[in-house]
Order: structure tokens, then C-alpha cells, then sequence
């Protein structure tokens, strides 16, 4: 595949664990491990495909309105997880970083995720991205808190509150937006994820449930992907023109 083509940040909305278990008659909980699973394939197929930053969402901001038992559960999964995949992190040569509102999250899993993305700070191959308890409205939100603070204090004038110092105060700040979004189960919404930053990512859904995403599937993503036009407000003729 031309390198080029290849996007650099992808995002994917996990989804379709409960699904999965439910055509096996199997409880919710089977499909979340069995979810667990395919992260773990995904995590080491994109650092074989050289992808940048790859970013999951693991848990939203309105999955606490699900059973106790199921996000207990899914806790659970995070803290086992955390303890298990070390390793493998360190042999894809992959940075691990959570990102979300940590408040809710008990004090084990809160120093379990500390410690591991410290564990893997140093890792310079692929940034994963695990969103837990993220929502792209508590992002905004919590990055227009940040600005309106800096207004009270008298360090910001809201004139200068511009669409890039917004995006600065945003979670993933540091990183490229993603350029691929991919969202599975057949489910054709954004759910609340990173509203802000996909404002321009190329959109790609499958039918697939998470847990039969593998790299077939992936590599089926990347080539859509390939073949898109990415245009972020000029004309065909303007992009032919600067490609030349
Ligand atoms: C996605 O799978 C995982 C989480 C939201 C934690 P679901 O649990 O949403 O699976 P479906 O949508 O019910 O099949
Ligand atoms: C989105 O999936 C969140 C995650 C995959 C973590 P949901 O299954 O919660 O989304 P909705 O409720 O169907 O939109
Ligand atoms: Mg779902």
C-alpha cells in the first residue's frame, strides 16, 4: 500500500461485544472479553501497518447508565488488562495513554493506569489511545472550563478565544486528528466520540461486530481509506493543481 495513503491517526468505536455474545448464547460479559481480545490483535496490527496513533474507545461517558454488574465488570476488564498487556506494549514498541475523566475510576485502576502509561512513556513506535469514561461533549467542556478560568483570571481576553486555542485545551492537543474513523456493528453514529477533532476524518463503517474485527477487516479500512479524497474545503481542481 502507498505509504502516503495511509492515515496516520486512526480512531474506532469498538462496539458490538454484546452482540457477539448474544448470536453465541453467551452473556454480555463474553462478548466484552471476547472484545478484549480483538483490541489486543488490533493493537499489533496497527503497529505492524505503521500507524502513528491509534485511538479506541473503550467506555463512554453514558455507559455508566448500564448495569452495575456490566460496568463493574468492564473495570474489571481495564485493570486485568493493564496488569496483562505490559509486555506486549513493550514488543510493539507502543506508548499507552487513557484519556477521559479519571474521577469515577477507583484508586487501583486510577495508579494501574499511571503506572502503566509511565511504564511505556519511552515507547516510541505507535501512541495508543484507550478513551474510558471520554465523552467529545465532556471534552469540549472541560476545555472550555479551562479557557473561561484563564478569562476570570485576566490572562485571556475572550477575543483572542480562536478555534485552535480551543483544540489546545482539547485532550488529544498533542496529537494529529484522526484521519480514519471506523466505527463497527453496523451502528452508523458517533456516539459521543471526539467531536471536535472529527470534524474532517474520513468515515468508515462496518457491519463487522468488534470482537470478528481482525486484520482482514483492518486492511479492508486502510484501502477504503486509500481510495478517498480528502478535500477539507478546496475543489477537486485546486488539489489537482497543488498535486501537480
Ligand atoms: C461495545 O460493545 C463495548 C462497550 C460499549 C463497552 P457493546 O456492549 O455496546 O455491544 P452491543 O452494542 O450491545 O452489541
Ligand atoms: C459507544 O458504543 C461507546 C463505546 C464503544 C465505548 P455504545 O454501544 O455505548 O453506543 P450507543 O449507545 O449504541 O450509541
Ligand atoms: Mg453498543
Amino acid at each position: 500500500m502507498n505509504k502516503s495513503s495511509l492515515p496516520q491517526h486512526v480512531a474506532i468505536i469498538m462496539d458490538g461485544n454484546g452482540r457477539w455474545a448474544k448470536k453465541r448464547f453467551l452473556p454480555r460479559v463474553a462478548g466484552h472479553k471476547a472484545g478484549v481480545e480483538s483490541a489486543r490483535r488490533i493493537v499489533r496490527n496497527c503497529a505492524k501497518h505503521k500507524i502513528k496513533v491509534l485511538s479506541l474507545f473503550a467506555f463512554s461517558s453514558e455507559n455508566w447508565r448500564r448495569p452495575a454488574q456490566e460496568v463493574s465488570y468492564l473495570m474489571e476488564l481495564f485493570l486485568t488488562g493493564l496488569e496483562r498487556e505490559v509486555g506486549m506494549l513493550h514488543e510493539n514498541n507502543v506508548r499507552l495513554r487513557f484519556i477521559g475523566d479519571r474521577s469515577k475510576f477507583n484508586e487501583k485502576l486510577c495508579s494501574k493506569i499511571t503506572e502503566v502509561e509511565h511504564l511505556t512513556a519511552a515507547n516510541t513506535g505507535m501512541t495508543l489511545i484507550i478513551a474510558a469514561d471520554y465523552g467529545g461533549q465532556w471534552d469540549i467542556c472541560q476545555a472550555v472550563r479551562e479557557l473561561a478560568r484563564s478569562v476570570e483570571a485576566g490572562t485571556l481576553s475572550s477575543q483572542d478565544i480562536t478555534p485552535e486555542l480551543i483544540r489546545r485545551n482539547l485532550s488529544f492537543a498533542d496529537l494529529p486528528d484522526p484521519d480514519l474513523f471506523i466505527r463497527t456493528s453496523g451502528e452508523l453514529r458517533i456516539s459521543n466520540f471526539m467531536l471536535w477533532q472529527l470534524a474532517y476524518s474520513e468515515l468508515y463503517f462496518t457491519e463487522t461486530l468488534w470482537p470478528d474485527f481482525d486484520e482482514a477487516e483492518l486492511e479492508k479500512a486502510l484501502s477504503h481509506y486509500a481510495e478517498r479524497e480528502r478535500r477539507f474545503g478546496y475543489s477537486s481542481d485546486q488539489l489537482n493543481e497543488l498535486a501537480g
